[in-house]
């Protein structure tokens, strides 16, 4: 199959074309596409003939959004409703993907793929606004959820706090939970799911939970790492955008393509890093 990649530059954008190596892989960045352009959808779909589009290009500045709503749905709901646009021209199936930040995170519990979103935050507004395009005009989508994305050699959250921890203890959310997922562990789980063929919604993290301040700890100690991590709350450490309590996912559809447990995803980031 021949397989266009958008948001070729990004963690996940930049691992998908070896995870589909099976397939003939055309990525590119947002210097030839830009997803918010129709204009520019429509030709780069029309140049490369795919036989399908994966959407890896994102507008991810979670806190910056509440003050820049428009570059937000910009990038988060008028991109994939473009491509949704020119994939349904071309007759082709589009594969998006979205976020745990679609929820509010008051169930308590992880969400499936039939939980009713709620976001909190104009991101997660966003990123439910372009679910909802993708879904009202290609049929032929699948709508792949997934949270706490990380890669090596990225500005992310376990980077952070890695250069931050060799430099002394360092204070951590401990009441956000979530599903944290290491990007190779995703872009492998994409290419199981585009073989299925199977359309819809599709929840795809690390398998199982916790916060922010539990990664921490997972990741130093497989840094060896010895500085202090404290537990703090989230009113202790405010950001412009809230963020759910509990935005764990779990799938209850078809387990092959069930991601690996998060900690095994950081033992492989730290062993990529070290
Ligand atoms: N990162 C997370 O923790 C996380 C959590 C849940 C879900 N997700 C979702 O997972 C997907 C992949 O995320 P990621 O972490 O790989 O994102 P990323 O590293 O931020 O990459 C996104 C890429 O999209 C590009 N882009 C932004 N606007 C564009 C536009 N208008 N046209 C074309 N390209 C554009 C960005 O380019 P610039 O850098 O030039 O802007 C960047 O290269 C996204 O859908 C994201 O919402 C991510």
């Amino acid at each position: 199959m021949k397989i266009l990649v958008a948001g070729a530059a990004g963690q996940l954008g930049s691992l998908l074309p070896e995870a589909l190596s099976g397939h003939r892989v055309e990525a590119i960045g947002r210097d030839r596409l830009d997803v918010a352009d129709l204009a520019s959808v429509r030709g780069a779909v029309r140049s490369a003939r795919p036989q399908l589009v994966v959407n890896a290009a994102a507008w991810n500045r979670v806190d910056d959004a509440e003050t820049d709503r428009e570059g937000a749905f910009r990038g988060n709901a008028l991109g994939p409703r473009n491509l949704a646009i020119a994939t349904a021209e071309a007759g082709i199936p589009l594969l998006h993907v979205s976020t745990d930040y679609v929820f509010d995170g008051r169930a308590g519990r992880p969400y499936h793929e039939y939980d009713a979103p709620c976001p909190l935050s104009v991101y997660g507004q966003s990123k439910l606004a372009g679910e909802r395009a993708v879904r009202e005009l290609n049929p032929r989508h699948f709508v792949v959820r997934t949270a706490w994305l990380y890669a090596a050699g990225r500005p992310n959250f376990p980077s952070t706090m890695i250069s931050l921890g060799r430099r002394g203890p360092v204070r951590v959310v401990d009441d956000q939970v979530g599903s944290p997922t290491y990007a190779p562990h995703l872009a492998e789980a994409i290419a199981r799911l585009v073989a299925t063929g199977a359309f819809g919604t599709w929840h795809m993290a690390g398998t199982g939970q916790t916060s922010w301040c539990g990664l921490t700890r997972r990741l130093f100690e497989r840094m060896g790492l010895a500085s202090e991590v404290t537990a703090v709350t989230t009113d202790e450490f405010p950001r412009p955008a809230p963020r759910p309590a509990c935005s764990a996912l779990v799938s209850i559809q078809d387990p092959t393509i069930t991601l690996p447990p998060w900690e095994q995803g950081v033992d492989e980031f730290c062993r990529a890093v070290a």
